[in-house]
């Protein structure tokens, strides 16, 4: 029986209220008083010009092929150590992903593998912050200004992580963020589009209001609204936003809870680690990270698949992270081979992620550090 859970989802007590109010308002659906204030905090607080709310990371990815006019014959780079919806994004548009392999330091996508892998048909570089420690973004936008390809920043894991002092997703010219349950901030299920560039502005309420202009209709800019591009329902009820509310509101103090979480981790197993040929997360000084997890790298895939039964014998559940993309079913369709990207498939093997998540108590954390040190390699 698992005692302690791998994520257990964090309110902060305001939700309820925000819901309520939403409620009473004549106006449930997207787009109402809820997401206006979450818009406004997510700008405010990142310092960005446009924030849009999503169901999901994997929409606001949607959105950001869409706007990029990502279609058939096009390429995109995309690390082979990461979440599908990337990689769909642009491939339900007939793309094709090009995976690059990672960093073993960061897990992040080896910047300098990029450039060899752009041609003439490639359209963007869709990146990973892995566990909110920023990719290496100097590098990174150069090579994409030089070579004349857009940057789009995954920010699932890292929203109010640092790159250099700038926020984790106002890099790029599109941004995603999640608020899926097992993220720092949630409303269960949701995301968000960060619009770095203008010009993608008002393509961008279009596409998400299915297609039509009925953004501007309602700030009362025209008087009808109407089909005028592509499109599809990306927006979340104001009720979601209302959670999204709360959370957004206590960001410094859950940021705080987590901080402290994952520093008594890096702590508490220092000796262990070193002990037992384990490798404890690397953070490059130029990156503030979000505190979204806490991984080790166990010697083998016996003694991370070993450590994974021996926790589980305690009732702690700690898991295993992305399978390489390239070897997936849907990665092999498109050439992907193994030794493509060895340290992906390296460390795929060898990642192992502890229980973590706001709101944690000092006595499950505890259980989970003296049910680790108890295990030897
Ligand atoms: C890096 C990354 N991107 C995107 C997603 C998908 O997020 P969502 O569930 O909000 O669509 C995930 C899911 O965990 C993820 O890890």
């Amino acid at each position: 029986m698992i005692r302690i859970p791998f994520n257990r989802p964090y309110a902060t007590g305001k939700e309820i209220d925000y819901i309520r109010a939403a409620i009473t308002t004549p106006k449930l659906s997207g787009d109402g008083s809820f997401t206006a204030r979450c818009h406004q905090l997510l700008e405010q607080s990142l310092g960005i010009p446009k924030a849009l709310l999503t169901t999901s990371c994997t929409h606001a990815l949607e959105m950001a092929a869409l706007l990029l006019n990502i279609g058939p014959g096009d390429e995109v780079i995309v690390p082979a150590f990461t979440f599908p919806s990337a990689a769909n994004a642009f491939m339900l548009h007939g793309a094709k992903p090009v995976f690059v392999d990672i960093r073993a330091d960061t897990l992040n996508i080896d910047e300098s593998q990029i450039e060899q892998r752009i041609t003439a048909r490639t359209k963007a570089i869709f990146l990973v912050h892995y566990a909110g420690v920023g990719c290496e973004m100097d590098t990174i936008m150069t090579i994409a200004r030089r070579r004349g390809t857009a940057v789009v920043e995954d920010n699932a894991h890292g929203l109010y992580g640092k790159y250099r002092g700038q926020y984790l997703g106002t890099l790029g010219q599109l941004a995603t963020l999640s608020f899926h349950e097992t993220k720092n901030l949630s409303c269960g299920e949701g995301g968000a589009l960060l619009i770095n560039d203008a010009q993608f502005n008002q393509r961008a309420e279009i596409l998400r209001e299915k297609g039509t202009d009925r953004s501007r209709f309602f700030r009362g800019e025209i008087d009808k609204y109407t089909w005028v591009d592509i499109g599809s329902s990306y927006l979340p009820s104001d009720v979601l936003a209302a959670f999204l509310r709360a959370q957004l509101e206590h960001r410094d103090q859950i940021q705080a809870m987590r901080r402290q979480i994952w520093e008594t981790y890096a702590r508490e197993l220092d000796s262990w680690a070193e002990a037992n040929g384990v490798r404890l997360p690397i953070v490059p000084a130029e990156c503030e990270q979000s505190y979204h997890m806490f991984y080790v790298i166990m010697p083998s895939l016996e003694s991370r698949q070993a450590l994974i039964s021996h926790l589980a014998g305690f009732g702690i559940l700690a898991v295993f992270h992305y399978l390489p993309l390239h070897l997936s079913p849907m990665g092999l369709r498109f050439g992907g081979r193994h030794g493509d990207c060895p340290v992906t498939e390296d460390l795929a093997d060898r990642l192992l992620r502890f229980p973590f998540f706001t709101g944690m108590t000092s006595s499950e954390q505890t259980q989970v550090i003296d049910a680790v040190r108890a295990f030897h390699c």
